[in-house]
């Protein structure tokens, strides 16, 4: 699939069908991770791969109750390793969540490439997650997504999003 089509026809989906994917997309979905750029080139995450049912369940429930998320074959919980300093000052701590934030948005659009649905998961309560997947104190979950081909129609609802003329600026903050 042509990239901009890729980033073009990402949407957020949240109704998946039960059909198994293929191990082969997945591998492929995992790989685009695997390679993202980090900091340093620490690649300071780790990705967990949720496919047992009663775990799915544990995991949408630690997401807000967010139920859909375990009707997808796949869940994958991102996770990232406090590295605890940042050269580029005020992030800290933070820093590794950009690195993860790279690592999952290159997962979430290659599933896209490979027709399979993602959404992007924020409303969860680590502590929990922690709890559920053996997550060591080390590691917080930065972002989580089902994974799985949607249920019906995808990949078409209307996109709002703000204009060019509104988001940039040129040469100084404006
Ligand atoms: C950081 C972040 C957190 C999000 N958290 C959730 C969430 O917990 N539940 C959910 O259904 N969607 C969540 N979303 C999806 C957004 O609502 C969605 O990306 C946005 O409305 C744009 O729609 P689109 O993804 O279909 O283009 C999240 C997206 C991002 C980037």
């Amino acid at each position: 699939m042509e990239f901009y089509e890729v980033i073009k026809t990402r949407r957020s989906i949240r109704s998946y069908s039960p059909e198994p994917i293929p191990e082969d997309k997945l591998r492929r979905v995992l790989e685009a991770a695997r390679i993202a750029p980090s900091g340093a080139n620490r690649q300071p995450w780790k990705f967990i791969v949720v496919r047992d049912e009663d775990l799915k369940k544990k995991v949408a429930e630690a997401c807000n109750h967010q139920t859909f998320i375990s009707e997808a074959p796949v869940v994958i919980v991102a996770c990232g390793r406090d590295i605890g300093y940042n050269r580029g000052g005020y992030m800290g701590s933070l820093s590794m969540v950009v690195d993860v934030t790279i690592a999952m948005t290159h997962l979430i659009l290659a599933a896209r490439a490979e027709g399979l649905g993602t959404c992007w998961i924020g409303a969860f309560n680590n502590d929990e997650l922690k709890k559920v997947l053996d997550i060591p104190p080390e590691y917080n979950v930065v972002a989580i997504t089902p994974l799985g081909y949607p249920k019906g129609e995808a990949f078409t609802s209307s996109m709002s999003r703000k204009s060019l003329e509104e988001i940039v600026c040129y040469e100084k903050f404006a």
